[in-house]
Order: C-alpha cells, then structure tokens, then sequence
C-alpha cells in the first residue's frame, strides 16, 4: 500500500525534533551537529533567536494578506535586495523553482514585448539543477529529472558544464536567454571559473542575449559574498534566489534589471503567498545579519580554516576522499568510497551531511558555524571516514 506521504523520497530513519544554531536532536536525544542547513537553508542556525523574534511579532500582528494590498515587510526587502545587488525590482516566490518559472517567463516576455516573439530559446548546462517544476526541470534536462515527464516544457537545450566556447556557436536568433548556476549544488559542488562567468557575460552581451543566474542554492551569504557572481565581476539580466534568503521560512525571489524585466507588467504574474509578511518578516532579518561586511568576511575566514582541516582529512584517508571542492561555506568532499556510505556513517558519528551528484558529500553549514564547531564537525567527519575505511577492507 501506498504511503500516506508520497513516497518520493528516500528518507534517512532520523527524526528530528528540536534545533539549536548547528545542533539538531533526534527523538533518541541524540544530538546531531547539522552540515547540511536544511540543503544550505538555515544560514543563521536552527531557532536563531534573531529570526525567531521576527517571525513570532510578525505573527502576533499579521499572519497573510494577498498582494492585492501594500506589504510592507516585502517593500523592506526588496529596497533592501536592490540596495545590495545590481537588480531594480524583486518579485517574491515561495520556492527555487518558482523562481526558475517566473526567470524563464520574464525572459521570453521581453523579447515578446520588444518584438521577438520568435526569441523563446533558453540555454542551459548539464548537471544544472533548477527545481522540480516543468520549467525547472526542463532548463536543467537531466534525464533522472525529466524521464516520464514527457511532453516536456519545450525550448530548452543543455551544453555541457564548463564548455563556454560551445555558447557561442549555440546561440541562434530564436535564443533568448543562458541559465546558470555559479555554483552547480546537485551537481556536485561545481564552481564556475571566474574567467568562464565573465566569458559567458560578455558572450551573452555580444549576442544580446539575457543572462539568468541561479543562486537558489549558493546566494545569499554561502560564497562569502551575498551573492556569488560577484567574485566574478559581472552582474546578470536576472537571478533567482531561494533557500538562504528565508533562513528556514519558505521564501525564494526573482531579481531583475529594469530592462530584463520591462514585460511583467500588472496581470503578467502573481502568487498568493509570494512575499507575506510572515516570510519577508524573516527575510529582513536575514538580510540585515548577512548583508555586512563583517559577516561576509567571518564566512571567508570560517571558509579558509574548515578547507584547511578538510584537506588534512583528506589526505589522512585517502581509500575514502578524493578532493575537497567549493568555495565560501559550499564544500564539497569528493569521494572514492560511495558517497553515500559517507553520508551514512556520518549519521552515526552524528554528523549530517547532504550527498550531490558526482560521488560527492556536501557541506553546507549555517554560515554562523562557529570555529569550535568547525573542529568537532571535521573529528566527526573523520569517525565517519574510518567506518568507511572499515567496512571496505
Ligand atoms: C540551484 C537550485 N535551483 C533551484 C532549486 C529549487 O529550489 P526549491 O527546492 O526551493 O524549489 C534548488 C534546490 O535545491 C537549487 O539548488
């Protein structure tokens, strides 16, 4: 018989009731120290007293109101994202790949609205991952993502990871626009080279051809930058971002330049609890501790000491891990035993990690991890690696 949860999901047997900054406790009491964030969610640690305060005065005032009114909890977020960033106008989603359909629509809107309908064509890379929409999953084109799924969203082609000079020769006079992640997560902790992002600006430029950048997964804080790209230099037409931004509270958005998003005019779009004031509430607080100077720079140093410790291990069990891989606090332990079985053994050392595509265990703390927690998380990476080591000899 079917499971009453739709049985999607492979589920690790852990239950967890209770969490605190990087700590979560199993019903057993166990305690868990949490390397994964909820998939680079909780940037700010479980119950941060900061967003809990947030969250429960926005709820003792107003819980949802519809976008047809004023919200200005949302107002406050997107002046303070267009502060930060290169965008002029934010819309609110609830998710990633809600995002990644509004990001789709708004770039073939504009080349409606500027006379090119017949620009609909979207570029994307192999190994992308973009959500679990029809768009999202069509932009990303893996077949574990798309197998059955069929007809899919039509428009999308896929070129592979890091091939920069094959954009050029695919972009026609029906592309619209180039999706991508600066950092590919599922994927398996891919960075994109600097020098390759700024290629693929210019190139996109040159052709005028919208660029979309996907930081669901690697913005807000994660690369010690708020957003990513910007170690790059450049900035895109559009970018979707998700996860960090609500630090835990269901939250995505759609940032935009004024031009890339010129077609989404009143009617275009819309969502019923995109942007509440219960998940702006929470994303100003998030905003307002991640978005300084300080705390980027605590995320680079905190990066630089967990690579240094990280490289130790790897080299200490080298039958188990093959690289250490990422950038900011968006690490990944490249594996030569299962990447699984790490991740297994890592639950019974109590530690949580999240495997990615690419034989690769991801790591992806609250970005407040402190540097103690960095010590025990890499000792209990190492109990995991020996259990490995063990059960392989
Ligand atoms: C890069 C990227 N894009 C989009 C998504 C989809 O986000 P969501 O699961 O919130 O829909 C994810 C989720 O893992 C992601 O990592």
């Amino acid at each position: 018989m079917i499971p009453s949860v739709l049985p999607t999901y492979n589920r690790a047997d852990l239950t967890f009731v209770k969490g605190e900054g990087v700590w979560m406790t199993e019903a057993d009491g166990r305690r868990f120290l949490d390397l994964g964030a909820g998939i680079a969610v909780n940037v700010l640690g479980h119950a941060n007293p900061t967003l809990v305060s947030a969250l429960t005065e926005q709820a003792q005032a107003l819980w949802h109101v519809s976008n047809l009114y004023n919200i200005p909890q949302q107002q406050t977020l997107a002046d303070a994202l267009v502060a930060q960033s290169f965008a002029d106008t934010v819309f609110f989603t609830n998710s990633g790949t809600e995002a990644c359909e509004l990001a789709v629509k708004m770039a073939r809107k504009y080349w409606f609205d500027k006379g090119h309908p017949e620009k609909v064509d979207i570029l994307g890379f192999e190994g992308s991952f973009h959500g679990r929409s029809s768009a999202g999953i069509a932009a990303a084109g893996g077949e574990k993502l798309t197998k059955g799924f069929g007809p899919l969203l039509p428009g999308f082609s896929h070129l592979t990871w890091g091939d920069i000079a094959a954009v050029n020769d695919a972009i026609t006079d029906t592309t619209a626009a180039v999706i991508v992640e600066p950092v590919q997560g599922e994927g398996g902790i891919r960075p994109m080279e600097d020098d390759d992002l700024r290629e693929l600006r210019h190139i996109c430029e040159e052709a005028g051809v919208l660029l979309i950048l996907d930081e669901v997964q690697c913005g807000v804080g994660r690369t010690g930058k708020l957003f990513a790209h910007e170690w790059a230099g450049i900035t895109p037409d559009i970018m979707m971002v998700a996860k960090g931004i609500g630090g835990g509270f269901p939250l995505g958005a759609v940032l935009a330049t004024q031009d890339a998003a010129s077609g989404m005019t009143a009617g275009t779009h819309g969502s019923t609890y995109g942007g509440n004031p219960l998940a702006c509430a929470v994303g100003n607080a998030v905003m307002n501790t991640v978005a300084t100077p300080e705390f980027l720079s605590d995320v680079m140093r905190k990066s630089g000491l967990f690579r240094q410790k990280l490289e130790g291990l790897v080299a200490s069990h080298p039958d188990v891990f093959e690289e250490v891989r990422g950038t900011g606090l968006m690490l990944g332990l490249k594996c030569k035993a299962l990447n699984m079985d790490v991740v297994n053994a890592g639950y019974d050392a109590q530690v949580v990690t999240v495997p990615a595509a690419d034989n690769v265990v991801r790591l992806l703390p609250p970005l407040n991890i402190t540097d103690d927690e960095i010590t025990q998380a890499v000792e209990r990476l190492e109990q995991a690696a020996i259990q490995v080591a063990a059960q392989k000899d």
